[in-house]
C-alpha cells in the first residue's frame, strides 16, 4: 500500500434544523462575541432569522458581515479581518456557500490576535503560520466542500484566483442542515450539485494521492449525490434529498481535500475568471469532454463508479461499455438539470478558446493530478468539443 496522509474537520453534525442552535454551539465553545460571514443574497432569503434569536438568548454577541461576493476578490476579506478586529470576536462562522466560507476560513486566520501575516504573503502551500480563531462552517449550498477543506479561494486580479493551502484552514465543525437548503434555487442546486460530483470523481482518480480513504469517501459521495441530484433540483423542498446532498457534498470534499481535483477543475477556472461563470457550471460545461480524454487511461476507474452513478439502472458490461455509460450519463446531466451544456450557450466566444487553453497550462497546481498529461494543444481540443 502507498503511504498516505489525511486530514478532516474535527467535528461533522449533520442534523436538518440544527442551525438553530448556532448560538448554543459558539457558547460550548467558549465564545462571547461571534462575528457571522455571510453574503446579502444569505441576509435576503432570510436564512439568518431563525440563527440570530438564539444569540440572544445564549449571551453571545453576534454581527453579521454580508458583503462577501461570488469569487471573492481581496478587498472583502481585508474588510472583513478589519469588522473582526473591531468586534473583538472570539469566534468565526462561515455561514453560506463556498465564497462565504472561504473568507471565514481566512478571517478566523488574519483576524487571531496573535496574527501578524498580510494576505498576500500567506497565498501558496504551507505558507500560513500562528493561530486561528475557533471556526465553524455551515454550508448552505451542497457543493464545494470548503467546511472540510483547508483552502480559501481568492480572486486577487481581473481574472486570476490564488489558494491559501494551510492545515490552519481546517474548520473546528461543520454543521450540515438541510433546512438551510430548502429554497436553494434550482440552477444552483444543480450546478454546485455537479461540482460535489466532480470532487468526487476527481479524487477518485487522483493520480498522487488517491488513496483508501479518499476512495471509500468519493464512492459514498457519488452514490448519495447521484440518487439525489434529480430530487433536489426539482422538488426542492424535499429535506432527505437535501440533507444527503450536504453530506454528499461533504464527503466528496473530505476526498479531494486528501486526494486534490484535477484537469475538470483546472479548465472550469478560466471560465470563471474570464467570464464570471458559477465555479459548478463551469465543471459540468467542460466535464464530459475531460472524462472523454481521461478515459484512455482512466476507464478501469471510471467503470469501478458507474454502478454508484447509475443505481438501479446499472446494466452491466465490459469495461468500456462501462466507461461509455458513465461519461452519457454525466454527459446528460446538464440538460437534465436546466443547465446549458455547450461553452456557446454559456456566452463564451470561440475567438478566447485559445486563451483559456493557455490560462488551463497555469493550473499545474491540478493538473499534476490528472490520470491523463494534458498539454496545451490537448486543452485547446477539449474546449473546442465543448464549444
Ligand atoms: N475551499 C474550497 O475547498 C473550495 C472548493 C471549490 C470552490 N470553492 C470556491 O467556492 C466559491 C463557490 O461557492 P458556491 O458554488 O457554493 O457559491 P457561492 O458561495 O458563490 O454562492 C452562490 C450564490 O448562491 C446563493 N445562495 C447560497 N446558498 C443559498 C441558499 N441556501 N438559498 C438561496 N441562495 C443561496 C448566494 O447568495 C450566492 O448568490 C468559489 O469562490 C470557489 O472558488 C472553494
Ligand atoms: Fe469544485
Amino acid at each position: 500500500m502507498q503511504p498516505f496522509s489525511f486530514a478532516t474537520t474535527a467535528q461533522i453534525l449533520c442534523e436538518s434544523g440544527s442551525a438553530r442552535r448556532l448560538a448554543e454551539l459558539c457558547r460550548e465553545r467558549g465564545a462571547s462575541r461571534v462575528l457571522i460571514v455571510s453574503d446579502p443574497g444569505i441576509t435576503r432569503f432570510g436564512l439568518l432569522d431563525g440563527v440570530l434569536p438564539g444569540f440572544a438568548q445564549a449571551g453571545v454577541a453576534v454581527e453579521v458581515f454580508d458583503q462577501v461576493i461570488a469569487d471573492p476578490p481581496e478587498p472583502i476579506v481585508l474588510n472583513a479581518v478589519e469588522r473582526a478586529r473591531a468586534l473583538g470576536a472570539d469566534l468565526v462562522v462561515g455561514f453560506g456557500g463556498g465564497s462565504s466560507m472561504d473568507v471565514a476560513k481566512l478571517i478566523a486566520l488574519l483576524a487571531h490576535p496573535s496574527n501578524s501575516q498580510a494576505l498576500k504573503d500567506i497565498y501558496g502551500v504551507g505558507n500560513a503560520r500562528g493561530q486561528r480563531l475557533p471556526l465553524i462552517q455551515v454550508p448552505t449550498t451542497a457543493g464545494t466542500g470548503s467546511e472540510v477543506t483547508q483552502i480559501a479561494i481568492i480572486t486577487t486580479g481581473e481574472t486570476t484566483k490564488m489558494g491559501v493551502v494551510s492545515p490552519l484552514l481546517l474548520p473546528d465543525l461543520a454543521l450540515l442542515d438541510a433546512e438551510l437548503t430548502l429554497g436553494l434555487p434550482p440552477a444552483v442546486t444543480a450546478a454546485t450539485g455537479i461540482d460535489a460530483m466532480v470532487h468526487a470523481i476527481e479524487a477518485y482518480t487522483s493520480k498522487l494521492k488517491k488513496n483508501p480513504l479518499s476512495d471509500l469517501l468519493a464512492r459514498e459521495a457519488l452514490r448519495l449525490l447521484a440518487a439525489n441530484l434529480h430530487e433536489a433540483v426539482h422538488n426542492g423542498q424535499n429535506r432527505e434529498a437535501r440533507q444527503a446532498m450536504l453530506l454528499g457534498a461533504l464527503l466528496a470534499g473530505q476526498a479531494f481535500a486528501n486526494a486534490p481535483v484535477a484537469a475538470v477543475h483546472a479548465l472550469a477556472y478560466p471560465l470563471g475568471g474570464h467570464f464570471h461563470i458559477p465555479h459548478g457550471l463551469s465543471n459540468a460545461l467542460v466535464l464530459p469532454h475531460v472524462l472523454r480524454f481521461n478515459a484512455a487511461t482512466a476507464a478501469p476507474l471510471y467503470a469501478e463508479l458507474v454502478p454508484l452513478l447509475l443505481g438501479e439502472r446499472f446494466q452491466g458490461g465490459s469495461t468500456e461499455q462501462r466507461c461509455t455509460a458513465f461519461i452519457a450519463e454525466l454527459a446528460a446531466l446538464s440538460e437534465r438539470c436546466g443547465l446549458p451544456s455547450r461553452l456557446r450557450d454559456a456566452g463564451v466566444p470561440q475567438a478566447m478558446l485559445p486563451t483559456l487553453a493557455s490560462d488551463a497550462m497555469q493550473q499545474q497546481r491540478l493538473l499534476v493530478n490528472n490520470p491523463r498529461e494534458v498539454n496545451e494543444a490537448d486543452a485547446l481540443a477539449i474546449y473546442r468539443a465543448a464549444y
